[in-house]
């Protein structure tokens, strides 16, 4: 029978690139997804960016844009990156969707309606600079229990963990600023009242791996369930809340909302009906994630969904991280290799193989060994699969397929008879299992064309029917190894169907040997890896590295190049030129709104004294007067009074900014004292 599947892989955060430890998951999935399409289910795959939270908003602040310019641009290279490795999703959207913005307030307005929200007040420390509230990664300080300075905001190096309100001496690391404690009332989701649905859920719904069960068994329903801080006080990048104006969702409550929003977006432009994927029973919801997002996808998530009436994951499939030869991924060893670094020296089909020969139905690491690596892809797909293919492939296209299938001494039904074992394989997750298979096939078939030596047939006239049938049983050998193969390698399958004149595009096809048919020009299937190859790439991930961190280095608040890219440098001066200019310290004695005016203010600076200047500044948009008055200004003191219809202006105040709203009135240290000259 034809399943309905959704299948979901976690959504990546916007404000950074794919890498290689990213695509075990997109990869996994794309695979998965593939092996359901091929065996005739119908199949979503679903994904977007996860594009909310104080990361975003800081990094769009740093380089001087909008936080929507930055997730259009990431958007774009995510994209990019995935459909270079055949990862191909059914949609890809963005959690700053309209879609989505929607159905955050309908799943809100469920969790209020079951009466599990409630608010309570806060103490966050506060950047008085950045002028934001903190997470936890923001702040570094001394441990308050064993005095170790520059330690993390929830953690210290001695294994203690505390609130980053307990440090001492604690450091903004967005501005270097000291954080002061700060109140605020947020909203909680009281999780503790869902408690007895999460474990019956947990425990006999299936969905979970026996590992992912018994450690949430053993960690959170062992006890009462903590209520999940679920609002961000303002400002903060995300969907406000309607009833808490000022206060965002939290990114990990519109997050996994982004699943159905995507799927939502998907339906609008196929006319097709959401609650056909997230309401029904006939369609199973499967996610792929990284172990380290469990709770998310395991507790808050199915709460949600049970509150908001939309269906249960069918099963949750937890991975686990990559390791490259036996070691985190990192940036000085040039493991941590990105994507699109990845694609400029490596045939991407190599990692989609290896990585399934990796993967398991287990939460386990996976670790890419360079040497493994080289030596698998080369062995198993160049040397045994498309091995099949090339040794006949130039004979075949004279010869064609014989009209009926010769006798390969039972290898074609022998292999078509496992397909149900690696269709099994697949179907858990044991991908490693379902590689194992397909390669015991591959061995089975190289030694029917080393013993028949059709390059040796291929020299005799006499032979010509001989070699006909043996490119028939090695080609379709070969075509039923690309069909079982065809979820993790797209591309070989697609070559299969060309030169078979036929597309792979069903299991079913494993089943039946193709006969009587021409053969097209074989074309090169795959190319062996080389060990350089995988040198140069580690090496330009390296350097890569090596520039962030001397753009880091440089420029350590990462400032973007805009302003000056706007507005180049003028021309050069002499200090003499500069002294024409009287810069002076003025004070703000008084500030008020001019009627006829849409951007002017009428200042009265005090040089000292008795002395004062009036000024018309256009800066209305961006300052209240009364918020001026008393302040340190710097004013261009000598500049020729100008007659202006509402008076006479007899100076200039200094201030940066493109205009409007932005502008920045220049301030001075405390100390300065009005009429001062700057030089
Ligand atoms: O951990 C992460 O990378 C998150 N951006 C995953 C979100 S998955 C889902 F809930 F949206
Ligand atoms: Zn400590």
């Amino acid at each position: 029978m034809t399943r309905r599947l959704l299948v979901t892989a976690a959504l990546p955060y916007a404000n950074g690139p794919i890498h290689i430890g990213h695509l075990v998951e997109y990869l996994q999935t794309d695979i998965w997804v593939r092996f359901q399409k091929l065996r005739g289910n119908r199949c979503l795959y679903i994904c977007a960016d996860d594009t909310h939270g104080t990361a975003i908003m800081i990094r769009a602040r740093g380089e001087g844009r909008s936080e929507i310019e930055l997730i259009e641009e990431t958007s774009e290279a995510h994209q990019r990156d995935f459909a270079g490795f055949g990862i191909e999703f059914d949609h890809y959207g963005s959690t700053n969707s309209e879609e989505n913005r929607t159905l955050c307030h309908q799943i809100w307005q469920s969790l209020r309606d079951a009466n599990l929200v409630v608010q309570r007040s806060v103490e966050q420390l506060y950047d008085p600079e950045a002028e934001t509230f903190l997470a936890d990664r923001f702040v570094r300080g001394t441990c308050p229990k064993c005095g170790t300075p520059d330690q993390a905001g929830d953690n210290c190096n001695c294994g203690h963990t505390y609130s980053p309100t307990e440090l001492i001496d604690p450091v903004s690391t967005l501005s270097g600023a000291t954080p002061v404690i700060k109140e605020a009332e947020h909203l909680f989701v009281e999780l503790e009242k869902l408690h007895d649905f999460l474990s019956e859920w947990v425990s006999n719904s299936g969905a979970l791996q026996p590992e992912t069960a018994n450690y949430l068994k053993g960690h959170f329903l062992a006890e009462e369930l903590r209520d999940w801080d679920i609002s961000r006080p303002a400002p903060y990048f995300g969907f406000e809340i309607p009833d808490a104006p000022g206060n965002y969702w939290y990114v990990w409550f519109d997050a996994p909302i982004g699943y159905i929003a995507s799927t939502q977006q998907w339906c609008n432009a196929n006319g097709e009906d959401l609650a056909d994927w997230w309401k029904s029973d006939d369609c199973e919801v499967h996610h792929f994630i990284g172990k380290d997002i469990t709770y998310f996808h395991t507790l808050f998530w199915p709460g949600m969904l049970k509150t908001a009436g939309f269906s249960l994951p069918t099963k949750v499939h937890i991975h686990g991280f990559l390791n490259v030869n036996g070691k985190k991924m990192s940036k000085s060893d040039g493991t941590f290799v990105k994507a699109e670094t990845f694609l400029k020296h490596i045939d991407p089909s190599a990692l989609r193989y290896f990585y399934a020969t990796k993967l398991s139905s287990r939460v386990e690491d996976l670790d890419l060994g360079v040497e493994e690596f080289v030596e698998k892809v080369n062995s198993d797909l160049v040397g045994k699969v498309v091995n099949l293919a090339s040794r006949v492939g130039k004979f075949a296209s004279r010869t064609g397929l014989a009209p009926s299938y010769p006798d390969d001494g039972g290898l074609f039904q022998a292999a078509a008879a496992k397909g149900d074992e690696i269709a099994a394989a697949y179907e858990e997750g044991e991908f490693s299992k379902a590689m194992r298979l397909i390669m015991e096939l591959a061995d089975a078939a190289n030694p029917f064309v080393e013993h028949a030596k059709p390059w040796e047939m291929n020299k005799d006239p006499e032979r010509q029917d001989e070699l006909r049938d043996v490119c028939t049983v090695a080609l379709n050998l070969f075509r039923q190894l690309a069909v079982y193969l065809a979820p993790v390698l797209p591309e070989l399958a697609n070559k299969c169907g060309d030169l078979l004149g036929e597309p792979i595009t069903s299991w079913e096809q494993s089943q039946t040997p193709l006969v009587d048919r021409g053969v097209n020009k074989f074309q090169r299937m795959m190319d062996r890896v080389k060990t350089e190859d995988l040198e140069a790439m580690m090496e330009e991930s390296k350097d890569e590295a090596a520039q962030e961190t001397d753009a880091a280095a440089t420029n350590p608040f990462n400032d973007s190049d805009q302003p000056l890219k706007d507005e180049p440098l003028a021309d050069e001066i002499t200090i003499d030129d500069f002294m024409k200019v009287d810069l002076r310290v003025a004070r703000v004695l008084s500030a008020e709104h001019v009627p006829e005016a849409n951007k002017l203010l009428k200042l009265t600076l005090g040089l000292g004294g008795d002395e004062t200047r009036q000024v018309f500044a256009g800066i209305k948009a961006a300052y209240d007067p009364e918020k001026l008055v008393g302040r340190l200004v710097v004013m261009v003191a000598n500049l020729k009074p100008r007659k202006m219809r509402f008076g006479l202006s007899e100076g200039m105040v200094t201030a940066a900014g493109p205009g409007g709203e932005e502008v920045f009135v220049l301030g001075i240290d405390d100390g300065a004292l009005p009429g001062q000259r700057v030089h």
